[in-house]
């Protein structure tokens, strides 16, 4: 079976791409042949600053290293050192109906937000569908939010299977429902389009005074509370401590005595403590950039062999060649 799934270097990652993306595809590299890549050419509809792009694929590495992604089990690369993606997206935006992409929800989102958006922005999908149809992949993990997008490359590799005949496989995308939608520090969903984010890595005191700040409701400390399990700051608990620390502090809140204060104390303790590991291998390979560069070498060099044969592929069954 081969996963495959990806991040954009659009920014500093946050608990909802943890949660929702990054451990999901860590956990997978077990259970069959893992491509992870650092989505560059996705990042271009959004971020207009070539140094912070080659600040962020350099971030979003490290990160991913750090948390766990193996390159041993795992072909980690970067988008852009597969050229042979564009092409693809070509052949297969032919195919795509434009009403197909008007009707997506990021897209939709962007234009209700007031943005006036560019075509990448549009044809993003399309792109999407062609990171994920080069490499045969089988199963996508992706949070919520990419849903649609997995729906939207079946449809168009159908489209191309029944046009030009079998070229494509058909890829499942792989969503976690209890990380579906992490929220952010306001409730909403963390986005760092919302500026709600909390930061898989960072400055201690920064991140504390994030957690410390998160909004709680006015009821003094010792009134119950039966609605503790919707309190934000018990469902980010829930994500960073034991289970049996996630409850016990569950059913404090919800008996009356535990006051906000110290369930967000509590809150960032945990979230530290959960990362403590992660930070430290992160602070080693910042000092050895050189192994990092050469992981993702390595992993370009494969994905490629591998976009070339598919794309050859696609390239054959549709009379280019
Ligand atoms: P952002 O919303 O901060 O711009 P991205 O769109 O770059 O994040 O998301 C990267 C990956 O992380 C995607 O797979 C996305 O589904 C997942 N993700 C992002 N935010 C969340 C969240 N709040 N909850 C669950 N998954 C998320
Ligand atoms: N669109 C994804 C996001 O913003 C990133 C991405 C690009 C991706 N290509 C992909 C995810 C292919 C999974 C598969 O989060």
């Amino acid at each position: 079976m081969r996963i495959l799934s990806g991040i954009q270097p659009s920014g500093t990652l946050h608990l909802g791409n943890y949660f929702g993306m990054m451990r999901p595809a860590i956990e997978l590299q077990a259970k069959g042949e893992a491509f992870y890549f650092i989505a560059d050419y996705h990042s271009m509809t959004s971020l207009f600053e070539a140094e912070q792009r080659r600040k962020n694929s350099l971030e979003v590495a490290l990160d991913f290293l750090a948390c766990g992604l193996d390159p041993k089990k795992s072909v980690f690369f970067k988008q852009s050192d597969v050229p042979e993606v564009t092409e693809l997206a070509w052949l297969l935006t032919t195919l795509t109906p434009m009403a197909m992409l008007e009707n997506c929800h990021s897209y939709k989102d962007k234009l209700a937000r007031g943005l006036s958006p560019n075509h990448g922005i549009f044809a993003y999908p399309v792109l999407m569908a062609a990171d994920i149809l080069i490499y045969d992949s089988n199963l996508v993990p992706v949070g919520k939010d990419q849903k649609q997008h997995v729906e939207v490359t079946r449809d168009i590799a159908v489209k191309f299977n029944h046009t030009y005949g079998e070229t494509f496989v058909i890829p499942e995308e792989q969503i976690r429902e209890n990380t579906a939608v992490v929220p952010g520090t306001d409730g909403d969903k963390m986005s760092k389009s919302y500026g709600n984010t909390i930061e898989i890595f960072g400055d201690e005191k920064t991140l504390r005074k994030k957690i410390m700040g998160i909004k709680m409701d006015s009821r003094a400390p010792e009134e119950p509370k039966p609605d503790a399990d919707k309190n934000l700051a018990i469902q980010l608990l829930k994500l960073v401590a034991p289970a049996e620390v996630a409850t016990d502090f569950e059913n404090r809140l919800r008996a009356g005595g535990l006051g906000y204060g110290d369930l967000k104390k509590g809150l960032f303790e945990q979230y530290w403590n959960y990362f403590a590991e992660a930070r430290k291998k992160r602070a080693e390979l910042s000092a050895n950039l050189d192994y990092v560069n050469g992981v993702l070498t390595e992993g370009a060099a494969k994905a490629r062999t591998l976009a070339q044969t598919v794309l050859k592929r696609a390239r054959r069954a549709s009379g280019l060649e």
